[in-house]
């Protein structure tokens, strides 16, 4: 993960050398090893370049890059395939390459159509006064931009500042597709004109309205003086997967998986499922693609490579390369399962588990409002559903305990069980509400931004502090405390999205039927851009480590996608086994037990901050704790005070 930003300044009166202070810290943080600055001036513009590199695989390439013809690359991403990288090759730099030999526009389409991986780039192109940016398809690197109105300044950057002011929002740069402006004809015009290559339209039916949906999505919110158009060309980028397959059930299906009944599921009941022929071939060809996605998650970074001699291993002697954001649900589990198959066996992992630890009082407190509210009837906001698990009936000792860490702990003893000889660091992440609002406000609430609602500010610390790796290790009644060296931190999402996960599936599918689902299916792949994924990289990149997502590599979308609805979920079936019923068949295959039957528990309950602080909100409720105060506050409060 790197912090990489470029400012764009039209006006000499208004142009700037540095970038300001808050915000070059905040790049910083996400690329710890190196760091460097590039002016560019032509008489019209001017452009300050700031790289910030996180070294994770080859040589370290300081950023940003330039060639003898002027031209300027920045570059946050993994070349994960498409395009050949060798183990001692730096990707910056070969993607460099590729982008200063090419010759026309659409060179640089074929370009960014074959690279698959995470990215977010920015690349200035000399001899076309362009600047040329963007993020992949599923928009796995943040990149935000953000136009200032009043010095017709233009300043594209991973992360925000610390104190954005209230005029001035920063935005998610849309991953629509890539964007050029003509830094000429903008300063000339006193009117900055982004040109939008799209995505190729994956509906070739509704392709022009598709196109007219990303031009109006990227335009929302834009000064007066920024206007976004498609390009002059009609160029497209070739989408990197391939389209989700809608073929519905004709008549009845006839399968073993169709035996399975509402009694309570059990592990038998997936077991009858792959005893049909078809089903066990696609689950066998999903774990393999999936395990090759883990793979090159797990190996793309440099290793110490210094083996212990005669293997034998004393604890503490290596330090874990790959953490996991683990709950011990489905998700995580079979990420594990994989990671382990393709990890040194020498080597740890981190299993990273986060628990908002609340006094006895607030948890009996918050059960009694929610016992109330389900009287009402009241449906509870689709993402504030949660699992039986969290429910916590009866047993007193669930009464103290966080769901996800009583899962965490049973999902350690099933891997442990999986594989003996590895060593399973499950790390005891312990948060208190004081801790909780301090770092929310110091550290965490300006990485959320400009994403604002309830659910972004649970999810958005939930994450913050599970991939700090801060915390305890208990082995043998031992508690020790630790920190987690792992600059790579695999999670889990996009299963969710995929697999039918959210119970806003089962209504669709409940009160729409399947074609429903599969239209929702469709959209929530779409919006996962905005929706997660550009959050949840800028607040795990704020620890100087790199998210990896193993459930949205391309060829993993891709085979998801061509199969049938019913081939990867089945929700007439129960809570715990219809939904993501692909995942669980597999976590069968590859030998978990009671995991591949935990039904979906949405972190923000998992792991109980949502019952932190006020139980009321509405998941989809603008959050007020992440309200930043701005700069003029700040000084307003320092003049009060003194
Ligand atoms: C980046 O990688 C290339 C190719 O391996 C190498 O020639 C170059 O020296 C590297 N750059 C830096 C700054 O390490
Ligand atoms: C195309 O658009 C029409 C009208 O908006 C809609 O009914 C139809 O489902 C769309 N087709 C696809 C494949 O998205
Ligand atoms: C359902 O299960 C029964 C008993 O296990 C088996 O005989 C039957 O063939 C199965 N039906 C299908 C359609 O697979
Ligand atoms: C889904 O599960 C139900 C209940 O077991 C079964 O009747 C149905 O055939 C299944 N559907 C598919 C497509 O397998
Ligand atoms: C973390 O909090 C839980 C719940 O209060 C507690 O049971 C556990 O002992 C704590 N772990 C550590 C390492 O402090
Ligand atoms: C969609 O699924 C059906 C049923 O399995 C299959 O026959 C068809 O080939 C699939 N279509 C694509 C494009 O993969």
């Amino acid at each position: 993960m790197c912090g990489i930003c470029c400012f764009v300044s039209f006006s000499v009166e208004h142009c700037r050398k540095d970038l300001k202070e808050d915000l070059l810290c905040n790049l910083k943080r996400r690329g710890p090893d190196s760091s460097k600055q590039l002016l560019k001036c032509d008489m019209n513009y001017q452009c300050v370049f700031s790289g910030h590199v996180l070294h994770l695989r080859g040589v370290l390439t300081a950023q940003p890059v330039e060639d003898e013809r002027g031209n300027v690359f920045l570059w946050n991403g993994e070349v994960f395939s498409g395009i050949k990288v060798e183990e001692i090759e730096n990707d910056t730099q070969i993607m460099f390459n590729y982008l200063s030999s090419c010759k026309s526009e659409s060179d640089i389409m074929s370009l960014f159509s074959e690279v698959q991986g995470p990215w977010s780039f920015i690349y200035y192109q000399a001899s076309s006064h362009s600047l040329w940016f963007g993020r992949d398809f599923f928009g796995r690197r943040s990149l935000l931009w953000h136009f200032n109105d009043v010095d017709k300044s233009v300043c594209l950057s991973s992360v925000g500042p610390q104190t954005p002011g209230v005029a001035n929002q920063w935005q998610e740069v849309p991953a629509s597709g890539i964007f050029r402006i003509d830094l000429q004809s903008a300063a000339m015009a006193k009117h900055v004109r982004l040109q939008l290559y799209p995505w190729e339209c994956i509906s070739r039916e509704n392709a022009t309205e598709e196109c007219d949906k990303s031009l109006t999505h990227a335009s929302a919110d834009l000064p007066m003086f920024v206007s976004v158009v498609a390009n002059e060309a009609k160029l497209h980028l070739g989408t990197p997967v391939s389209p989700l397959n809608m073929t519905l059930p004709q008549a009845p299906l006839a399968t073993h998986c169709s035996n399975i009944s509402s009694v309570p599921p059990s592990r038998e009941t997936l077991q009858v499922c792959l005893t049909d022929g078809h089903m066990k071939e696609v689950v066998e060809k999903f774990i393999d693609v999936l395990s090759v996605a883990v793979k090159r998650r797990v190996l793309c970074l440099q290793r110490d490579e210094n083996p212990v001699p005669n293997g034998v291993l004393k604890t503490g002697d290596r330090k874990a390369n790959v953490a996991i954001l683990f709950s011990g649900g489905i998700d995580s589990m079979v990420i594990a399962t994989l990671a382990d198959r393709h990890i040194p066996l020498g080597e740890p992992i981190d299993l990273l588990n986060v628990a908002f630890v609340t006094k006895e009082k607030t948890v009996l407190s918050s059960r009694n409002k929610r016992t109330r509210k389900q009287k009402n009837h009241e449906m509870p906001p689709e993402e504030f559903s949660e699992g039986t698990a969290a429910r916590g009936a009866g047993s007193p000792d669930e009464n103290y305990s966080v769901p996800d860490r009583v899962t965490g702990k049973a999902g350690l003893k099933e891997l442990q069980a999986v594989n003996p000889s590895r060593m399973w660091n499950f790390v005891e992440i312990n948060v208190s509400l004081e801790e909780l609002q301090q770092l929310r406000r110091t550290q965490i609430s300006h990485l959320v931004q400009p994403l604002d609602t309830v659910l972004d500010d649970s999810i958005g610390c939930a994450v913050w502090f599970a991939s700090r790796g801060t915390g305890w290790l208990v082995t043998q009644g031992e508690v020790k405390p630790y920190q987690s060296s792992a600059k790579v931190v695999l999670t889990g999402i996009g299963a969710d999205e995929q697999l039918a996960g959210y119970s806003r599936h089962r209504v669709r599918f409940q009160t729409r039927g399947p074609e429903a689902l599969n239209r929702e299916i469709a959209m929530e792949l779409g919006r996962i851009s905005s929706r997660n994924l550009g959050r949840d990289d800028r607040v795990i990149g704020d620890h100087g480590k790199e998210a990896r997502f193993p459930f949205l590599d391309e060829n993993v979308v891709s085979f998801l996608n061509s199969l049938p609805i019913w081939e990867k979920a089945n929700l007439t079936l129960p809570r715990g086994i219809g939904e993501k019923l692909i995942l669980r068949l597999a976590a069968v295959e590859l030998g978990l037990t009671a995991s591949a039957l935990l039904p979906k528990r949405a972190m923000q309950f998992g792991s109980r901050i949502a019952k932190m602080e006020n139980s009321n909100e509405k998941a989809s409720d603008k959050c007020g704790r992440l309200r930043i105060i701005s700069l003029e506050n700040l000084s307003l409060e320092k003049e009060v005070k003194s």
